[in-house]
């Protein structure tokens, strides 16, 4: 058989993996009520007002949605004080990192990334044929002196995650001040933000605040994460009117749909279910690295709704076993953390059975 190759690129890329589905576990093991701390998924549910939108919009599910997400844009625009023209939506963030690599990016080029950074960045670099330059990220942050060290004539974007997907690690506003004075004005710097509105710290940089700099800054944030609609999918992106509108060009004409922009609007305006969930969520992590620390279980600094823990050995007996216990966390060995799982922040008993299922399994 002579069938149809993919391209140079693609052959070896791969896969991202997701979490497993709470179904799954339950079908496979025969249990029931398992929880899933797996995915940073807002563990209170949907935005209620959310919800109600989206039921209403249902009916009209014939038509094609407003590409340009035209209400959207006005309601966040305005929310942040920006222009509508300094933003586009996406099928989630993970489609506006990927329009970013594909506009500006193409064979031979290269992307800076750090060593744990969020594992889209090296699939969609790929996918572009460009090169992935790999910047070490000691304690678990990213080293922005490291990265500027490594930029050269064919650098086109440096993806930083503040905070980071797996580590949870933050970059500190005069580090990344001194790297933004440094940049080159031509190198796209993505500030993925998709953990934004959790952060809780003086010294956390709000890319936003930098974009008059006269740097290419694209600043990306979801409504996966606390606004609790992962499953409509819509992310946005922030950035000079000039970027923007090169992004647009390459942009799916209906990568926005209908039922996630009426979600979103409604969810911007849900201000209990924000207060909730951070405050959720900041109990959940005070009181879970408290017992991690009672157990002698390192983890890393965590600015977001998610830790990670290091088990100091190969962690998929302790991934397996807390299957059993119907706790489903996150293997991160993807990622070159062959010691360590990732435990999302969930509810008070979320957070109760993970810790009372790690003390037995590993017998503390
Ligand atoms: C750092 C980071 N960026 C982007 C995303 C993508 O989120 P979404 O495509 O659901 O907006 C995630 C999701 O886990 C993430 O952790």
């Amino acid at each position: 058989m002579n069938l149809i190759k993919p391209n140079s690129f693609v052959g070896d890329l791969i896969p991202y993996i997701p979490g497993k589905p709470v179904e799954e576990l339950e079908r496979e093991i025969g249990i029931r009520d398992a929880v899933k701390i797996a995915s940073n998924e807002n563990p209170l549910g949907p935005s209620p007002l959310a919800v109600e939108a989206v039921k209403e919009a249902v009916s009209s599910l014939n038509r094609y949605p407003d590409g340009d997400a035209f209400y959207l844009k006005e309601k966040l625009s305005s929310k942040l004080g920006i222009s509508p023209e300094t933003l586009i939506f996406g099928n989630g963030s993970n489609d506006v990192i990927d329009i970013a690599a594909r506009t500006f990016m193409k064979p031979g080029d290269e992307a800076i990334f750090g060593e744990y950074a969020f594992i889209v960045y090296p699939i969609v670099t790929q996918a572009v044929g460009a090169k992935a330059v790999i910047s070490p990220m000691p304690d678990y942050t990213h080293d922005l002196r490291d990265m500027y060290s490594r930029i050269t004539e064919k650098t086109k974007i440096i993806f930083i995650a503040n905070p980071n997907n797996p580590t949870g690690t933050m970059v500190k506003r005069g580090e990344f001040e001194w790297f933004l004075d440094k940049v080159p004005e031509d190198i796209l710097v993505l500030m993925d933000e998709a953990y934004f509105e959790y952060v809780d710290d003086q010294d956390y940089p709000n890319s936003l605040e930098y974009q008059n700099t006269g740097k290419s800054i694209l600043t990306v944030r979801t409504f996966s994460k606390i606004y609790g609609l992962a499953g409509l999918r819509l992310g946005y992106g922030i950035a000079s009117k000039e970027i923007i509108s090169n992004m647009q060009r390459v942009r799916q004409p209906f990568n926005s749909n209908s039922l996630s922009q009426v979600g979103a609007i409604a969810a911007l305006d849900d201000k209990e279910h924000i207060e909730k969930t951070k405050e959720v969520n900041s109990e959940g992590l005070t009181y879970v690295t408290r017992e991690l620390k009672k157990l002698d279980i390192t983890y890393a600094p965590s600015y977001t709704n998610f830790v990670l823990i290091d088990i100091g050995d190969d962690p998929m007996p302790v991934y397996n076993s807390l299957l059993r216990e119907g706790v489903i966390v996150r293997p991160v060995m993807g990622y070159g953390l062959k010691t360590h799982l990732r435990v999302t922040i969930g509810t008070a008993e979320e957070n109760d059975k993970f810790i009372s299922g790690i003390k037995k399994v590993l017998g503390k």
